[in-house]
């Protein structure tokens, strides 16, 4: 990104079309989790109701699981390299008690993600991939067809394990943008950060768009 920052003394992280090709993700997976869940047990058949009943819920949860893994190729063809894992993230890492404790000044400095954030990102891909390919092995009546039958059981297992593990990590990744990382949630909605954020949470990515010494 090159040097810039904004005029009010913000400091620019995600563009609006990076705002809305993510929330655009968040949605998709809400009503993928929820009608995912109708199916996996009853007492959450309710949430069917989300995408218009069970038959609709049925119809639709695989054409939005398609769209989800499109929406967020873009989001990997954009990050993925900054979420590459680099000697001092894991050095950062050994340092977790500096960390929860504020103590800045015996922290490497760490670029526009810490290593929490690229490894769920990471976690994101993997499980994004396995629920394509075992999700388009169980589309009846399109492709289920070209598969026999211990290999969609096997396919259903892989999809509800890789939807156990994704939906974990967003309760994660959910709790650290709201919660836990006060001030990140404005990256993702007016699309700026604070300088003092930035600073603390990201040094050398602050240092990078901003010029700072
Ligand atoms: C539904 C509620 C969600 C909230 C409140 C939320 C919040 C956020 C926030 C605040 C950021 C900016 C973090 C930063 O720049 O340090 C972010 C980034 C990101 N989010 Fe979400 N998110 C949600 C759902 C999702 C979902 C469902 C996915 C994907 C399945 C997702 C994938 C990402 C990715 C890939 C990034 C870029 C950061 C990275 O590469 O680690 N988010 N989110």
């Amino acid at each position: 990104m090159s040097q810039v920052v904004m005029k009010s003394g913000e400091v620019p992280r995600y563009s609006a079309g990076e705002r809305t090709n993510h929330w655009i993700v968040a949605i998709l997976f809400i009503l993928l989790a929820a009608s995912g869940l109708a199916f996996f047990h009853p007492s959450f058949y309710f949430l069917a109701w989300l995408l218009g009943g069970g038959v609709w819920a049925r119809i639709l949860h695989p054409f939005l699981g398609v769209l989800m893994f499109v929406f967020f190729l873009f989001m990997v063809m954009r990050y993925w390299q900054d979420n590459i894992i680099q000697p001092y993230d894991r050095e950062w890492r050994k340092r977790l008690r500096d960390v929860i404790n504020n103590r800045d000044h015996n922290l490497p400095e760490i670029d526009k993600y810490n290593i929490g954030q690229k490894q769920l990102f990471w976690t994101m891909v993997v499980t994004m991939v396995l629920l394509l390919v075992s999700g388009i092995m169980l589309w009846r009546p399109y492709f289920a067809g070209f598969f026999p039958i211990p290999v969609i059981r096997g396919a259903a297992v892989v999809h509800m394990l890789a939807a156990f593990v994704l939906i974990v990590g967003i309760v994660v990744h959910i709790y650290a943008g709201l919660l836990w990382v006060r001030g990140s949630l404005r990256a993702m909605t007016r699309g700026t950060v604070s300088h003092a954020w930035a600073k603390h949470h990201h040094p050398l990515w602050y240092r990078r768009v901003t010029g700072a010494k």
